[in-house]
């Protein structure tokens, strides 16, 4: 695995693999590799491609510089297991590699409407911050195919729209969250939890699961659905930030006809904000 820091030997080793005719993949993180990035990879792998992993904990997409500042960082072992996966290469870049002219004033991709509902109603510069590192990413790199992990839903229907309006030539390939044999979804801030969060983080999903079943077998009013759902979550000790039932296609609100629904939520276990999802497909 090489490991590569500045844009010129990214771009010359690129070339190397371009001119030789192989499929290039690129996996975008922010580091700390848990088991759901490495799904990604080895998707990649599996596909017989030049994988590209980057490393960026991404300052515009972090509404506070606290959780900037205290987002987990973990380079030497990410570097072990990416190598383990046989990764070819890993771009690790400064910040001032990919914004030259600082963080403020920044030049930006940014996807309307759909950036700032749900997650981005409060959050509201993070998926500008988002598309901004993932295209500049996609202009230096140019991926013939691109994964995200489907845990931040959001992002990856935002990610989808940029490229198709922006006409990137990249396909997007998702992945279904890889989860602990608990239920819990793998993510980064994982490592952020105490001993006693790690403990009942894991019933988030099993909640959520829980609703996804009332909702499949119709037994239950969605808004009724809703309001169950917030009181069981915060009785367990999460503090619900948001929980909607959507159509997973477009994110907006289901009617009679829905058949594409996507259970999202986040909540806080203390300082800590997680995040997850789950699908239904329901027949009719
Ligand atoms: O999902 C993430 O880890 C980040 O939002 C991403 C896509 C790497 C952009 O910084």
């Amino acid at each position: 695995m090489k490991i590569i820091r500045s844009i010129d030997n990214l771009k010359k080793i690129i070339k190397s693999f371009r001119d030789s005719n192989y499929v290039i993949s690129l996996v975008p993180t922010m580091g700390n590799i848990h088991d759901g990035h490495l799904a990604l990879v080895k998707k990649a792998k599996l596909m017989n491609t030049i994988c590209i992993v980057s490393i960026f904990i991404n300052p515009t997409q972090f509404d506070q510089s606290y959780d900037f500042n205290n987002y987990p960082r973990s380079i030497k072992l990410d570097c072990k297991k990416l190598m383990l996966c046989n990764v070819d290469i890993l771009f690790i870049p400064s910040i001032s590699t990919m914004y030259p002219n600082g963080i403020n004033n920044y030049t930006c991709m940014y996807v309307p409407y759909l950036s700032k509902i749900l997650e981005g109603r409060k959050r509201l510069n993070h998926y500008k911050g988002v598309t901004t590192i993932i295209s500049k990413l996609f202009n230096l790199i140019q991926p013939n195919l691109a994964f995200f992990g489907e845990k931040d839903f959001q992002q990856l229907i935002i990610i989808k729209r940029m490229v198709h309006d922006m006409y990137y030539n990249i396909k997007i390939i998702s992945v279904p969250i890889i989860r602990e044999i608990n239920g819990l979804a793998y993510s980064s801030r994982n490592a952020l939890l105490s001993k006693d969060e790690y403990k009942i983080a894991h019933k988030f999903y099993l909640t959520l699961k829980s609703m996804a079943d009332k909702l499949k077998n119709n037994t239950y009013h969605v808004i009724n659905l809703i309001k169950t759902t917030t009181y069981q979550l915060e009785k367990i000790g999460f503090i619900v930030d948001s929980l909607y039932i959507l159509d997973s296609k477009y994110l907006t609100y289901i009617n009679n006809n829905s058949t594409n629904i996507v259970i999202l939520s986040t909540v806080w276990l203390g300082k800590i904000r997680l995040i997850d999802n789950i699908r239904i497909k329901i027949t009719k």
